[in-house]
């Protein structure tokens, strides 16, 4: 087997061990997946100072956000369908990001629930909420999330709609999978995925199934998203949310600075700039191009801000950083380690990214990580898509 150096490396041999529908599924964006491609590519258009001769020792990587700890500014974003891409895929990650001192996420459209996760992994993480027409199943969720030891709610705005991605469309994608002809074959050769999925007992939405009435069907994202996902939400139901939960809450998929400044006077602790890796408005910028419009929008504000779409490296974290972002989250760089070996391949990427960024700040003459900022960018590659 290939020497693991990147994340590439991952998503290379998640390729390979997982069925080819739910490893379609993490890696496409919606329509054309232009505003998925330049999520990376906008990164790799900042470029970084290097500085010399300064003492690099004692380096410095923890940062505090929301009142929380962490190893480094870093969490784990809330993702989908995680233990198809690999059995109890949200247990194993949600341990590896324990293990590693960060924050993991779980998403509402999880495998696991919201239980197994506090009995199988016993330490704090965040639940990922979306706003549904059913405000009691809503309810209970918010109550289940808080039993489970959450400390905070990350409610996504960006997805009351679904953006189409052809390829789950043609992979016939569900839970459990309803292969087509084509996936089955697929899923033939993935030997090490079938074994581990019939060793488990967890192939349904945990958190959904078998916890709401009159649901026919909830076997895909999309016929759940079309049946229950809240079409009228706006910013007033915030609020209501923020009340009923009581703690700290994240609003998820801001792209626009007016929209972080009704972020903030709704109450959010903190923002995530997302366009939802790609996944919904084809056509829309990428994250890192309109961070600097909203940290300018939020300057002298208490609201946190956390950049989602498009990190692939510690460089690419690093540059989100220097650019205001409180701190990062990786969705499909944590689901290539663990498609590619569980537990292990979650820590992996996480190790990867730490040491980039923390060799990438030196290099940029900085060992303090709260000493990062806009100095160590080339000022005329910082992104201006206003101007
Ligand atoms: C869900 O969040 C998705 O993007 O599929």
């Amino acid at each position: 087997m290939t020497t693991i150096t990147n994340i590439e490396d991952l998503r290379v041999l998640a390729k390979r061990r997982v069925p080819k529908m739910f490893y379609d599924y993490v890696d496409s964006g919606s329509w054309t997946e232009s505003t998925y491609r330049a999520n990376e590519s906008d990164f790799q258009k900042i470029k970084l100072v290097q500085k010399v001769a300064r003492n690099m020792e004692n380096r410095r990587l923890e940062r505090n956000l929301l009142g929380i700890s962490m190893s480094m500014p870093l969490s784990i974003a809330p993702t989908g369908l995680v233990g198809m891409v690999h059995p109890d895929g949200e247990i194993l990650a949600a341990r590896a990001a324990a293990r590693f001192g960060i924050r993991y996420t779980l998403s509402t459209m999880s495998i696991a629930s919201l239980e197994d996760i506090k009995n199988e992994v016993g330490e704090p993480f965040w639940f990922q909420l979306y706003v549904m027409r059913d405000r009691d199943f809503m309810q209970r969720l918010i109550d289940r999330a808080k039993r489970a030891g959450c400390d905070a709610l990350v409610i996504t705005l960006d997805l009351q709609m679904i953006g189409q991605r052809h390829k789950d469309l043609k992979n016939g994608l569900s839970v459990p999978p309803k292969p087509t002809l084509r996936n089955w074959l697929n899923l033939l050769t993935k030997q090490r995925w079938c074994w581990n999925m019939l060793k488990t007992k967890r192939r349904q939405f945990g958190n959904i199934v078998g916890h709401v009435e009159g649901i026919d069907d909830p076997s895909s994202l999309a016929s759940w998203t079309n049946q229950q996902f809240d079409p009228t939400l706006n910013w007033d139901d915030i609020a209501w949310i923020k009340e009923m939960w009581g703690g700290k809450i994240i609003l998820k998929g801001i792209l626009d600075a007016e929209d972080a400044k009704l972020a903030h006077q709704v109450g959010a602790d903190a923002i995530v700039v997302s366009n939802h890796g790609g996944r919904q408005l084809d056509g829309a910028l990428s994250s890192i191009a309109v961070l600097p419009s909203i940290v300018e929008a939020l300057a002298g504000t208490s609201t946190e801000i956390i950049l989602d779409s498009g990190i692939r490296s510690g460089q690419d974290l690093l540059k989100a950083v220097a650019l205001g972002a409180n701190a990062g989250m990786i969705g499909r760089a944590y689901l290539y380690g663990l498609g590619a070996m569980g537990e292990e391949g979650v820590t992996k990427a996480l190790e990867l990214i730490r040491n980039e960024f923390e060799t990438s700040m030196a290099f940029c003459g900085e060992t303090d990580v709260d000493h990062v900022g806009r100095h160590i960018l080339v000022p005329s590659t910082i992104p201006d898509p206003f101007r």
